[in-house]
């Protein structure tokens, strides 16, 4: 009898577990932190063809603008909400001088580039053009210092040319030069990448310089840098230092972080388009990978500043891969396929997921740069399979996040094994529940249930879908789109849960009211 009654309870469990294989919770009833939209942010440095040709074609450009920045561009990033932009760099923040880009554009020096390709930069493209892309976009701008190659006087005196309505030389200049009333900017970078191109220094070094910098820059929202991805020394070091200083809250609002998903490694870092199953397991790993990350970091953070004071601001994330052939290698042009509508899915879904301490995320780089949500050649534009996986997400925006979870299949290579779902979810201000999940198995559907706890009934459900034939799908110039959003219906109610089939190599949208 005792067999038997042991027998039964294993067979029940057993069975239980297999009908339960694959299964995403949500916990509706459980709340956390407000999803900040600024997670949803964007990117656009002086390199390659992001600003000149992607943004900016100037006044006399048979391609139609207003002042010079392209309407089809301006027009089609409106569809993604953009909230945040930041410019003018990356490493060329560390050598903008930003006076040489303010007055009459034909007086403006010409300067050499020289981290990205040793090109001229005409400085056509300036603060007051940055400002007014930013206005068109319906975008709240985000403008790094440079303290490598600059002094304390040169970006006190920008962030007063900007933002103040006093009467002083600088604003008078910014009169002169056609701007009355100062603009809006909150958020300001003091340096960027100061390990590496922004002046090879050491965490200890680059606190001090922090501080200096810091204490004469007022500004509302003030970002350090942070160290390597890996450098968790680094943001020890900065938040043990920052603590010194009597209302630390003062001059440091965020700490910035930098993560790329790199398929092979630097030197081959491979082809955007022509790849195999082995380059996307590793896209894919790699930027699950960054949670583990992030969540080192987060915990140096939380024992320092328990308080949740200073965010964590991902301003630089995304795919880089080899250049597209025939390119110039300093302009980091890339195309973009399906692979990187899920990598975007998966890093969105950590920072979703992370909330609470990451409050900003600028994926590189907006236009013609890396992992790009447009591409332009001369008139024409194309938009990428990111473009529409941001697109899908904005939903998300200033959602409060809800606990998820999946338990179920592996995606198993000979490289590694990896969850086959990535899943976040949030609840916005009329109610609606977005459930957004990736499959990054290539190959393999995936039948799952959807259990929404807490939920007593199911009423509205709608969803959408990014998916493609091929791994490598992607939208080409002049050819019809392969990879967009589509709506799904391969699923069905079931004793109030959902049960899905979910397409390999797909990110789909529940929305649930
Ligand atoms: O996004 C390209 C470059 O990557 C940025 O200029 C720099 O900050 C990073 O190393």
């Amino acid at each position: 009898m005792k067999y038997l009654y042991t027998s039964l309870t294993f067979l029940f469990f057993f069975v239980n577990i297999y009908a339960q294989e694959n299964i995403i919770t949500v916990k509706v009833n459980e709340p956390q932190d407000t999803i900040s939209k600024h997670i949803y942010g964007h990117f656009a440095e002086h390199l390659g063809r992001g600003i000149y040709d992607g943004f900016y074609v100037g006044k006399d450009s048979k391609i139609p603008n207003t002042n010079g920045i392209r309407t089809d561009v301006v027009e089609a990033l409106r569809e993604l909400q953009i909230p945040v932009l930041r410019w003018p760099g990356g490493c060329f923040a560390e050598q903008y001088q930003w006076r040489d880009g303010i007055g009459p554009v034909d007086e403006r020096p010409l300067v050499v580039n020289t981290f990205w390709g040793g090109v001229t930069e005409d400085n056509s493209f300036g603060t007051h053009e940055f400002l007014q892309l930013c206005e068109m976009l319906d975008t709240e701008p985000y403008i790094a210092v440079n303290i490598a190659s600059g002094t304390v006087k040169d970006a006190s005196q920008w962030i007063e040319y900007v933002t103040s309505d006093k009467d002083s030389e600088v604003t008078r200049l910014r009169k002169q030069n056609g701007r009355e009333k100062p603009w809006d900017v909150k958020f300001w970078g003091i340096g960027n990448e100061n390990w590496g191109c922004g002046g090879s220094m050491d965490a200890n070094y680059y606190t001090n310089v922090f501080k200096r910098y810091s204490t004469y820059c007022n500004a509302e929202y003030k970002i350090a840098s942070g160290g390597e991805w890996d450098d968790l020394d680094w943001t020890r070091t900065f938040m043990t230092k920052i603590k010194e200083v009597p209302n630390f809250i003062d001059i440091a609002h965020g700490m910035s972080y930098h993560y790329y998903t790199i398929a092979n490694d630097w030197t081959v870092k491979g082809s955007a388009t022509d790849f195999v199953e082995e380059e996307w397991f590793r896209s894919m790993d790699q930027t699950m990978k960054m949670e583990d990350n992030l969540k080192d970091h987060i915990a140096i953070m939380d024992e320092h500043d328990p308080d949740n004071k200073i965010a964590l601001i991902a301003d630089e994330w995304g795919t880089w891969y080899d250049v597209e052939e025939g390119t110039n290698p300093g302009f980091l042009y890339q195309q973009n396929t399906l692979r990187d509508a899920l990598v975007a899915a998966l890093g969105l879904n950590i920072f979703n997921n992370n909330a609470r301490r990451i409050k900003m995320a600028n994926i590189a780089q907006t236009v013609n740069v890396l992992q790009a949500m447009i591409l332009t050649k001369e008139e024409q534009m194309v938009k990428t399979p990111t473009f529409y996986l941001f697109k899908m997400y904005k939903e998300h925006q200033d959602a409060v996040q809800l606990p998820s979870d999946f338990q179920g299949k592996t995606y198993k290579t000979e490289q590694g094994e990896i969850p086959t779902l990535s899943v976040s979810a949030s609840k916005n201000g009329k109610g609606e529940i977005h459930v957004s999940i990736a499959n990054v198995h290539p190959r393999a559907d995936l039948k799952t249930t959807l259990d929404l706890q807490g939920l007593n009934k199911l009423n509205t459900v709608s969803a959408s879908i990014i998916s493609a034939d091929k791994m490598n799908s992607f939208n080409d110039f002049g050819k019809e789109e392969q990879v967009k959003i589509a709506s799904f219906d391969a699923f069905k109610k079931k004793k109030g849960k959902l049960e899905i089939e979910i397409p390999a190599k797909s990110v789909i949208q529940f929305k649930v009211q």
